[in-house]
């Protein structure tokens, strides 16, 4: 077993950490204050390849494996995670989907100006009434013949207000239940496309959250991904690799704020000799450097599956599990760390903390990790071998 990574993937990380360092992190404290949207950082984005990181060559992408986007969202994310989440959505929840599933034509006409960052995607699944329980789909996609008529509202779009292209998942026929839904390619510029106020948030503060509603929208049949009634099952998948994405991010934010308490430890003394001598400190700063290491294997390892063509539901539910309640505790000890200093936004660390809480929610709650594991336990997978 080799725990090293390859040449090129510690030149990916080098590239994403020198980004993360010198573009993100200049601004990161006042887009975290004004809730601008990073427009400029993520043009820089695109053009270093992270608006299409798995996406193919053929379309503009960068042709990268999962484990190279894991370790861009990784560096990204100790830094700046309004910026990461941006990138998670576009990449994991819209550009993946579309390269998987889509025909030739729905390729071609939106992967080349996503990877490019001109058309920014967003993946439209939530609803006002509908977020864990994801097959309870309000929005009605109409059978209209050669089109459906879509009405709906769907809520906590990431990417909602600035994407050019909405992926959005609908119920064409209520009595087939999950059978019965459709995945859509919606163009933000159709008619009846609107979307609502930018909400104002407790972390991810830049990054665009809004409603997307849909009133009378009419979609060629030509936008459907996948067979009629395969919508569901697009979901579920497509936020299987967004687990692994927004793992990542966690791992990037409990990462960070380590690194912060750590770097503080050595230079604050107390009683006489740096913090870090007195085991108070010392113990957390282990339970930390454990916990992270922990989540990174399990990230790691999901990204690896997910490369080797293996079935990776389960450890990417394991990996967001573990690594968003270690991004939680870890980012909560690390302000502890730097007392009152911690408490302030110069010290970057209570923004951290205030952004591992949607680790814990979005994309599937705690709990639905727990769900999709034990489901997946007591059906006998209890262990994913790295060999099977
Ligand atoms: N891959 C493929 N198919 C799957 C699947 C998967 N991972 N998981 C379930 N399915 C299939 C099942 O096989 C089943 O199909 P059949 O009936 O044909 O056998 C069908 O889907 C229904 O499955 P379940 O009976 O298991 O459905 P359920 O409703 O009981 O539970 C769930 C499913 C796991 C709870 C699911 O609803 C879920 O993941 N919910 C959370 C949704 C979520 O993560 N929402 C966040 C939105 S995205 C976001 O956060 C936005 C953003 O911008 C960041």
């Amino acid at each position: 077993m080799n725990f090293n990574l390859s040449e090129d993937h510690v030149m990916i990380r080098d590239a994403a950490r020198d980004f993360a360092q010198n573009i993100l992190k200049p601004g990161v404290i006042d887009r975290d204050t004004t809730m601008a949207y990073p427009e400029n950082e993520v043009k820089q984005m695109a053009e270093l390849g992270f608006m299409g990181v798995m996406t193919d060559s053929q379309y503009g992408g960068a042709d990268m494996d999962t484990l190279s986007y894991v370790l861009i969202m990784e560096e990204l994310s100790k830094i700046d995670n309004s910026a990461s989440v941006i990138v998670s959505a576009h990449n994991s929840l819209a550009c993946w989907g579309i390269e998987e599933y889509g025909t030739d034509e729905q390729k071609k006409a939106w992967l080349p100006k996503m990877t490019s960052g001109e058309c920014i995607g967003a993946f439209c699944l939530s609803e006002p009434e509908a977020g864990s329980d994801a097959t309870s789909q309000r929005t009605t996609a109409e059978d209209k013949g050669d089109y459906y008529l879509v009405n709906g509202t769907k809520n906590w779009i990431t990417n909602g207000k600035k994407a050019g292209v909405y992926v959005v998942i609908a119920q064409t026929d209520p009595e087939q239940g999950h059978r019965g839904i459709n995945a859509l390619i919606i163009p933000a510029d159709l008619e009846g496309v609107s979307t609502g106020i930018k909400e104002d948030k407790l972390g991810i503060r830049s990054s665009d959250t809004s409603s997307v509603m849909f009133q009378d929208v009419k979609v060629p049949k030509a936008n459907r991904l996948g067979p009629d009634g395969f919508g569901f099952k697009y979901a579920m998948k497509t936020l299987d690799g967004g687990r692994i994405g927004i793992a990542a991010q966690a791992l990037g934010i409990a990462a960070g704020a380590y690194e912060l308490a750590l770097a503080y430890s050595h230079e604050r003394s107390a009683f006489g000799k740096p913090i870090n001598k007195h085991q108070a400190v010392a113990f957390k700063l282990a339970d930390m450097a454990m916990d992270i290491e922990a989540a990174r294997m399990l990230v790691y390892r999901a990204a690896w599956l997910k490369d080797q063509g293996k079935d990776y539901a389960q450890a990417a539910a394991m990996a967001k599990l573990y690594a968003s309640e270690a991004a939680m505790k870890h980012s909560v000890e690390a302000v502890q760390v730097h007392g009152g200093y911690g408490f302030v936004k110069e010290y970057h660390v209570e923004r951290l903390m205030r952004d591992a809480k949607i680790t814990q929610i979005y994309e599937g709650t705690s709990e639905i990790q727990r769900l999709v594991i034990s489901r997946n336990v007591i059906k006998g997978q209890t262990y994913i071998p790295m060999t099977q």
